[in-house]
């Protein structure tokens, strides 16, 4: 039996990334891009997805990206990604988004953003392929699925009425 078989804890697959910011990430009013930070956790996010499953993976939905602070020109911004949930090919994945001044380490990281992402696991062609089971080992962590499953149902209820009213029209 493959060690994948029963599947596989959210701390297999987790990734922290990290850049320094500087003047060319910014917007017209001197902080960073919004669209930077949906990047780096997009990148993040994607590594995570094709560690847990073993191969690529695509981003197949966004939602839910909170932006609670300024990130300005110079801080450190971290990501730290994690599976939340997996189903049979898709995974949720979490993104916690942290800033830091570069050259202060006194202060502890900022929590600047946060973003669920839905990564598709695909085969040679493209196709959707299974993915082995997420085991949550804590209590916060299957929280954090309890969480991601509400999330999932919330989507594929809005994808499917949406998709039913256009076929009325
Ligand atoms: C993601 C993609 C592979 C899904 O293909 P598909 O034919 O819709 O596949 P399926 O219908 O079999 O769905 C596969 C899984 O994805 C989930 N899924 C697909 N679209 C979703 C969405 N918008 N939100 C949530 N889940 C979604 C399905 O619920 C299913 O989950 P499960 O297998 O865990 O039950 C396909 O839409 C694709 O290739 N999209 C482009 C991805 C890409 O290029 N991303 C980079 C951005 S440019």
């Amino acid at each position: 039996m493959s060690p994948d078989a029963h599947g596989r804890p959210p701390s297999y697959a987790r990734v922290s990334l990290a850049i320094m910011t500087s003047g060319r990430e910014a917007n017209l009013l001197g902080n960073i891009h919004g669209g930077e930070i949906v990047k780096l956790a997009d990148s993040t996010a994607g590594a995570v997805a094709q560690r847990h499953s073993g191969g690529p993976a695509v981003t197949a939905a966004l939602d839910e990206m909170a932006f609670l602070e300024p990130v300005h020109v110079g801080d450190i911004v971290r990501t730290f990604g994690q599976v939340n949930w997996a189903g049979r090919s898709s995974m949720e994945i979490g993104v916690r988004v942290e800033a830091q001044p570069w050259n202060d380490p006194s202060t502890t990281g900022l929590h600047v953003a946060s973003a669920y992402f839905v990564f598709v696991a695909i085969d040679e062609d493209g196709h959707a392929r299974e993915v082995p089971a997420l085991l949550p080992e804590t209590p916060k962590e299957v929280r954090r699925m309890r969480e991601a499953e509400i999330r999932r149902a919330h989507r594929l209820a809005r994808r499917a009425e949406i998709e039913s009213g256009r076929a009325g029209t």
